[in-house]
Parts: C-alpha cells; sequence; structure tokens
C-alpha cells in the first residue's frame, strides 16, 4: 500500500485516478490510502469513478492530527507516502495565511514525525526501500527578471507570497528530516499545473467557467506575468518516475518547457471556445477580458529548467501546451455535473470576496 495525502484535491486526485485507473495491471498495482481533510479545495466528486475499486480506500483525516496519522501507519503498513496536501491558492494565503502555515507547516511537520515513528521500526530491507515523496512548487524560488536562467534544484529559495514561503518552510523539514535522520525522501518542485478537476478558483479554469457563462475574464495588473504550464497527467506520470526511481535526498524540478504571459493563455482559452462553442451574437468571448487590480507582491516571471529529470531519471512532458489546453478546455465543457458539485456556497463567498473591485 501506499499513502497519497490530498487525493481529493486537484493534482492529487488525478494522481490516484491514473494510479488506480492506469495501464499498470491491477495485479501488480499498490493499493491507496486516500487521506485527505477535505476542505473547499477537496471533492470526492472527482473520485466518483474509483469509488467502488477495491484498491483504493479514503480516509478522511487531517495530516496535522499526528495521532492519527500514526494510528494510520500501524494499520496500513505503507511501503510509501506521497504528500500531496496542501492549502495551495496564493490569493487565499494573502487574505488569510493561517491555514497555510498550519496545513502546510505544522501539517508536514506532523506527518514527518509519524512516518519517522513507523519507518524507525521498519525491518533494514523496508526501511530502505521506504519513501517520502513531498510535492512542492517552483513558486519556493521566488521570481525572474525576462532574461533570468530559468529555476535550477540549485537555486536559492527566495518565496514571496505566504503560500511559497509555507511550502518553502516545509520543503526545508523535508530535507532536514533526511539529512538528520535518514528518511529517504523525494521532494518535487514543479511549475503551474492545469488539465482536468482543476478548481475554478486558479486561473485557466475560472476563465474557461466564466467565458462561457457570460462573466468577465480577470487580468491581474498587465497580464504580462510569465508561468511555466504543465499539463496535470505529465506532473502525475513525473512523480511516479521520480517515486521509482528518484535517488533519497535530491530534488527534482519539473516543469512543461512552456512559459506563457497570462494574457496569452487567456487569449488562447478564448480563441479555442470561439472555435468550439462559438458565441450565438458572433462576438469573441475575448471581449469579456478585464484588466483588475494586481495581486500583491505578485511574482513576475517563473521558468523551470527541468533537463535534471529528463538526463537522470528519463521524463519529458507528453503534452505541449497547445494540446494540454484544448483537451482541458473540452473536459469542462464535457463535465458540467462536476463543475456544478464545486460552485457551491464557500466557493461563492471566494469570488465575491477576490472580485469585488474589478477595477485597473
Ligand atoms: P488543491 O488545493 O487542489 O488540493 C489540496 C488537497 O489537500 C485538497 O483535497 C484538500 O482537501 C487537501 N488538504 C488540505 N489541507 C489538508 C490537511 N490538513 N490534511 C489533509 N488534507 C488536506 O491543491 P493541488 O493544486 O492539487 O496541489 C497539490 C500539491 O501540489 C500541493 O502541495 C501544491 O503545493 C503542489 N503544487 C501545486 C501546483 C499547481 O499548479 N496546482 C504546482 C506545483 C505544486
Ligand atoms: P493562479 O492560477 O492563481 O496560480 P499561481 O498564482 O500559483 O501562479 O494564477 C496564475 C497566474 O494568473 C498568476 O500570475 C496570477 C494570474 N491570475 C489572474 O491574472 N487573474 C485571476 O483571476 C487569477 C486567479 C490569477
Amino acid at each position: 500500500m501506499i499513502f497519497v495525502t490530498g487525493g481529493a484535491g486537484f493534482i492529487g486526485g488525478n494522481f490516484v485516478l491514473d494510479w488506480i485507473l492506469g495501464d499498470t495491471p491491477m495485479s501488480q498495482q499498490d493499493s491507496v490510502l486516500n487521506i485527505d481533510k477535505l476542505t473547499y479545495a477537496g471533492n470526492l466528486e472527482t473520485l466518483a469513478s474509483i469509488k467502488n475499486q477495491a484498491k483504493h480506500v479514503f480516509m478522511h483525516a487531517d495530516v496535522a492530527d499526528r495521532a492519527r496519522m500514526s494510528q494510520l501507519f500501524k494499520e496500513y503498513q505503507p511501503k510509501a507516502v506521497l504528500h500531496f496536501a496542501a492549502e495551495s491558492h496564493v490569493d487565499r494565503s494573502i487574505h488569510g495565511p493561517g491555514d497555510f502555515i498550519q496545513t502546510n507547516i505544522v501539517g508536514t511537520f506532523n506527518l514527518l514525525e509519524a512516518t519517522r515513528a513507523y519507518w524507525s521500526d521498519l525491518p533494514s530491507d523496508q526501511k530502505a526501500d521506504f519513501r517520502f515523496l513531498h510535492v512542492s512548487t517552483d513558486e519556493v524560488y521566488g521570481t525572474l527578471s525576462p532574461t533570468d536562467p530559468a529555476f535550477k534544484e540549485t537555486n536559492a529559495y527566495e518565496p514571496n507570497s505566504p503560500y511559497a514561503a509555507s511550502k518553502a518552510a516545509s520543503d526545508h523539514l523535508v530535507r532536514a528530516w533526511h539529512h538528520t535522520y535518514g528518511l529517504p525522501v523525494l521532494t518535487t518542485n514543479c511549475s503551474n499545473n492545469y488539465g482536468p478537476y482543476h478548481f475554478p478558483e486558479k486561473l485557466i479554469p475560472l476563465c474557461i467557467l466564466n467565458a462561457i457563462n457570460g462573466k468577465p475574464l480577470p487580468i491581474y495588473g498587465d497580464g504580462q506575468q510569465v508561468r511555466d504550464w504543465l499539463y496535470v497527467k505529465d506532473h502525475c506520470t513525473a512523480i511516479r518516475t521520480v517515486l521509482e526511481k528518484g535517488t533519497p535526498g535530491q530534488t527534482y524540478n519539473i516543469g512543461g518547457w512552456n512559459e506563457k504571459a497570462n494574457i496569452d493563455v487567456v487569449k488562447q482559452i478564448c480563441q479555442i471556445l470561439d472555435e468550439i462553442k462559438p458565441k450565438l451574437d458572433g462576438t469573441s468571448y475575448a471581449n469579456q477580458i478585464t484588466f483588475v487590480k494586481d495581486r500583491p507582491g505578485h511574482d513576475r516571471r517563473y521558468a523551470i529548467d527541468a533537463s535534471k529529470i529528463e538526463r537522470e531519471l528519463g521524463w519529458k512532458p507528453k503534452e505541449t501546451f497547445e494540446t494540454g489546453i484544448r483537451k482541458t478546455v473540452q473536459w469542462y465543457l464535457d463535465h458540467p455535473e462536476w463543475v456544478e458539485g464545486v460552485v457551491s456556497g464557500n466557493y461563492r463567498q471566494w469570488i465575491d470576496l477576490q472580485y469585488a473591485t474589478p477595477k485597473a
């Protein structure tokens, strides 16, 4: 069995679905204990297609609850922990950083301690094979100028948002648990993901849904901020590759080699929608683009140098941005029931708070 934390969220959910429904024969597949607190970002609807699969067990629990985590280790005896659970939205971290400190730092600390207690008592062969894989972000490296080289694993940590600082802290804890206690950890730092089951508070799903609902497409500041975008399924294969082949104690940057300015991302979404779901009045969805107040401390550019994982572990992304974004737009058009399930009371409150004054 493996533990997956945060497996009802966007990336963890995609990872669990791929793990359970993917190409590996079921008989060779480890079971998954999916540990999730089900915050606003966790949705069991994402896991509906594997509800009756014996190899997937869902556990409603908080990673910060060390006693509970220890009890789960005792009961299920995992050979690996894949730690996705986190508070993940930068704008929410600006409005209220407390949950980010609690889950991303205290939660990771408690999970590491429960893991260490379990791992220390394993027989030596199982001890050597055990892995704790920590899923992190490129945002820990801070921001780049337009001409700076892309982030390498050796870049200094310079986090700028409460979210990025909390993830940076968790990365440091994971590193220290390896260095001090010998825990076999792996850390991945990935760029912006997009794809199915992405909670519609983030740029890409927000703009797809706002577009088809005739609402403004809010672009922060001048829209020239650059992100590297990776299709979520590619992130999931990268994580599996690191789990199988990564060297304990190492970190691996993961990216899509797809740097794009926000305004270009949104224009591309509009173009695809103009083509596959044209508006009845013949106008473009791009007319809904609205420039709004910038995010405080908004990082200008992220770029990932993913050559280490390609060179050492043989992973590279399959999707280009063009193929991935088309699949993503189509997925949102095809899954109105999933969208309906997640845009609940909490979601509406957030949208009202964040986009109350849509003026540049
Ligand atoms: P998400 O917000 O969609 O999902 C997070 C999940 O964690 C939710 O299901 C939530 O219920 C669960 N969770 C939150 N607090 C918890 C707690 N205390 N105990 C147990 N479960 C808890 O996030 P995501 O986008 O899927 O990101 C997953 C991981 O990947 C995060 O660690 C994030 O920092 C990292 N990451 C995300 C991106 C991205 O573009 N989304 C990029 C790089 C790295
Ligand atoms: P987001 O999806 O929140 O990811 P992150 O902040 O982790 O990169 O935002 C992606 C980019 O899009 C980021 O530069 C902020 C910008 N953005 C907007 O311009 N408008 C929006 O409404 C949102 C949510 C984000």
